[in-house]
């Protein structure tokens, strides 16, 4: 036995292996659980009892030894196959893909509104998403009980800093007053932006949308300035044919009021579902600014006139993507995102 033992001693100090499958070979051989230094101390038992201390001592030390060897020959043949694995790349095989980006369908739509309006001259202006009252409301001529203020529509927020009610802006038209407060005609300017009101979500209404206001205020202005300049924008929108219908409404802001219609077809069942079954599609809210709201922010009514029109970039989004509910905008699924637009 003691004989068998010293001779492993020589074998295992001998060992050697090129590659890790040898390695392992060799690790199975001697320290795996059926191996030889294992079958060793299974015969243990049969040792004499006075040379038990002796013997025991022996396995440990040459399983010790099994295991440093072995171990110096994985680390070898380790770091040899890390050189080796250069020749083992495979320049043919698919590489990792590199995620691109893509704009939002809803800035698509937002910058191509932004690009027609800024052609004829218009500028950007924002406000702020939190409003007070007079901002949202008052200044726009809206009655001290409109419905429009209703705790149904309207995200009222806390405010701990003064006495005066804010809320989440219900409209765009907000920007409006904060353009004219600060500055004397001519103004030309247009003012995205995202709005809140308190609806249920549904495929046709969520409580964040988006929204473009538009405002025009200068001498002589009149309404046919404002619909020369909103067949301009239909046009370059939705292509040199476009025909659009001003129908009379009513807006507090606004005097005369009306919406605008496109001419979108009556060709299949979709056209008949998107129209109502009538081809014109709503697109936007418009109107002569109402003098009372000149006169709110310090512009004088006799001398100057303008227009002022919304519209929600939502709607025209989903007019021009054939996106049929709203909430998709929102979701954020990049298997929707990524059809839309081109990479950045
Ligand atoms: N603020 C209106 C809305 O949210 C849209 C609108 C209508 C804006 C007429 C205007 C306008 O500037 O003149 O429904």
């Amino acid at each position: 036995m003691l004989d068998k033992v010293k001779e492993l001693f020589n074998e295992i100090d001998g060992l050697s292996a090129s590659n890790k499958a040898e390695v392992e070979n060799l690790r199975v051989k001697y320290l795996g659980q059926k191996g030889i230094i294992k079958g060793l101390f299974a015969d243990f038992r049969n040792v004499p009892a006075d040379q038990k201390k002796e013997f025991g001592q022996l396995l440990n030390d040459l399983r010790a030894k099994a295991e440093e060897v072995i171990g110096g020959l994985k680390e070898k043949t380790g770091s040899t196959s890390t050189a080796g694995s250069k020749k083992e790349f495979d320049a043919s095989l698919p590489g990792y893909p590199f995620l691109v980006g893509s704009r939002h369908p809803l800035s698509l739509v937002r910058q191509e509104i932004i690009d027609i309006f800024s052609r004829i001259g218009f500028q950007l202006s924002d406000g702020p998403e939190v409003e007070d009252d007079w901002h949202n409301f008052s200044a726009l001529n809206f009655p001290e009980d409109h419905p429009a203020r209703d705790m149904q529509d309207t995200f009222f927020v806390k405010n701990n800093y003064g006495k005066e009610e804010l809320a989440l802006r219900t409209h765009t038209s907000s920007v409006q007053v904060r353009v004219m407060e600060g500055q004397q005609p001519p103004i030309r300017t247009i003012s995205p932006g995202r709005v809140f009101r308190n609806e249920a979500i549904s495929a046709r209404a969520h409580c964040i949308f988006h929204q473009i206001e538009g405002l025009y205020i200068d001498k002589d202005v009149s309404f046919a300035d404002m619909k020369q300049t909103l067949l301009y924008f239909a046009k370059e929108f939705f292509g040199e044919k476009t025909k659009i219908r001003l129908r009379p409404s009513y807006f507090p802001f606004t005097e005369p009021s009306a919406e605008m219609d496109i001419w979108w077809g009556l060709n299949n069942e979709s056209d008949h579902r998107i129209t109502k079954g009538t081809g014109w599609l709503e697109i936007l809210g418009c109107g002569m600014v109402d003098p009372n709201v000149l006169k709110n922010c310090n512009i004088d009514p006799e001398e100057y006139s303008g227009y002022a029109f919304g519209m929600g970039i939502e709607r025209i989004a989903m007019n021009r993507y054939g996106i049929n509910d709203l909430r998709m905008f929102f979701e954020n699924d990049v298997r929707f995102l990524k059809q839309f637009g081109a990479a950045l």
